[in-house]
């Protein structure tokens, strides 16, 4: 099937499956969640349309995998998550799952036989929304969950899904760019060269509720007063950081707050940058309490180093696009993605896919069907220039 073919047949997908949510009127899915399971079931159905043996591993990723002729071959990973942040777009994560899966059916149908196995998976948990601490499903796979993951969390013996060292040969994600680069170079697709380094902190502070008509300013130990203190100097802190969560309580408009809750996301290409800024933060948090009197805690929550993308697979996806796109260009990517993990267990290599005004996290996602033919069909190519070399 010609990849614009493909292509419609993976909107139609994406729409089908942003039509499953955990909260009506927006697209909300975190792990393992009723909504989550509907939607590895409808995924699930597909692969299996395409002639895929499908299973769910114990970290409830799914898995549509095509064998090659030869047992012991190595296994090519595509894919990425099905799981999404609160009110999402329908394409951070599902795109990624479903261009794999098209292009995969595209070179079954051409009668193509791989020298290696390959499995699209669907990530049960990238962006960490449910329990805070993100790629739990990918984490699995590549053996790298901790004892505080698994005391965290509900679900046990996700730790089987483990998958064996040396078992994959690549992982090769297509995403989104969720950022302004590709449209600003009038480009639909480029390689990405590396993954930023990411901080999830938890912080709060704790002061002493009390009556909003009765307590003099100066003897107050505010705790929303000390957060929103906090919340101007990590805007200013001069690079990639975010107060995404924060919780007043007890929250009554006549009560002084007595704690706030907060989350804080910090990210940068240099590890060692991103862990000074996280430092300095502590710091300043640190004076704030002091100075008003307010008791501070500050945990780690998960940090992420940077990860380059695989210079050979790189190499390969730039000579696949190269074949539908006048310029390759190679950016960073500011978002964390599976690949991050993944990197761990084997070679990744990244595909990102224009989106319009670079919007994600938000119902305003969205991309150019022909954009998303492009990424089919380098995909594809990719997918054969590694064949030709193995
Ligand atoms: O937060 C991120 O970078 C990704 O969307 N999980
Ligand atoms: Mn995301
Ligand atoms: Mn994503």
């Amino acid at each position: 099937m010609h990849s614009l073919e493909s292509a419609k047949k993976v909107m139609a997908w994406c729409d089908e499956l942003a039509s499953i949510t955990e909260e009506p009127g927006r697209i909300t899915r975190t792990f393992h969640s009723p909504a989550m399971q509907l939607a590895n079931g409808l995924v699930g159905g597909w692969m299996r349309a395409s002639g895929l043996q499908v299973t769910e591993d114990a970290a409830f990723n799914l898995i549509g995998r095509w064998p090659c002729a030869r047992a012991k071959a190595k296994t090519l990973l595509l894919g990425s998550h099905l799981d999404t942040v609160r009110d999402a777009g329908k394409y951070d994560g599902p795109l990624g799952v479903l261009v794999a899966l098209a292009a995969l059916e595209n070179i079954k149908n051409d009668g193509h036989a791989l020298p290696f196995h390959v499995e699209v998976i669907g990530f049960s948990d990238e962006e960490g929304v449910r329990y805070q601490t993100t790629y739990l499903g990918s984490r699995a796979l590549a053996g790298r969950l901790t004892k505080a993951d698994l005391d965290l969390i509900e679900e046990k013996g996700i730790e089987k899904a483990r998958r064996k060292p040396g078992e994959f040969l690549a992982y090769a994600e297509v995403h989104i760019e969720q950022g302004p680069m590709l449209e600003a170079r009038d480009l639909a697709v480029g390689v990405v060269s590396a993954i930023a380094s990411q901080a999830r902190i938890r912080l709060s502070f704790a002061g002493m509720a009390g009556h909003a008509g009765t307590t003099p300013m100066h003897l107050r130990r505010d705790a929303l007063c000390g957060a929103a203190e906090f919340v101007s100097i990590v805007e200013k802190c001069g690079i990639l950081a975010t107060v995404g969560m924060l919780s007043v309580s007890p929250g009554a408009s006549n009560v002084i707050p007595g704690r706030v809750d907060l989350s804080l996301d910090v990210r940068d290409q240099d590890d060692k940058k991103r862990s000074r800024v996280c430092a300095r933060l502590q710091r300043e948090a640190q004076k704030i309490a002091k100075e008003r009197r307010l008791d501070l805690e500050w945990h780690i929550v998960q940090e992420t180093p940077a990860v380059p993308c695989d210079p050979t697979l790189t190499r390969l996806m730039r000579k696949a696009v190269a074949l539908h796109e006048d310029e390759v260009i190679a950016l960073p990517s500011g978002a964390g993605h599976d690949a991050a993990e993944m990197a761990q267990l084997c070679p990744v290599s990244m595909l990102f896919v224009r989106c319009k005004d670079g919007i994600s996290h938000n119902p305003a996602e969205s991309v150019r069907l022909i954009d998303v033919s492009k990424s089919i069909a380098v995909l594809q190519d990719f997918i054969l220039h590694l064949a030709k070399q193995n």
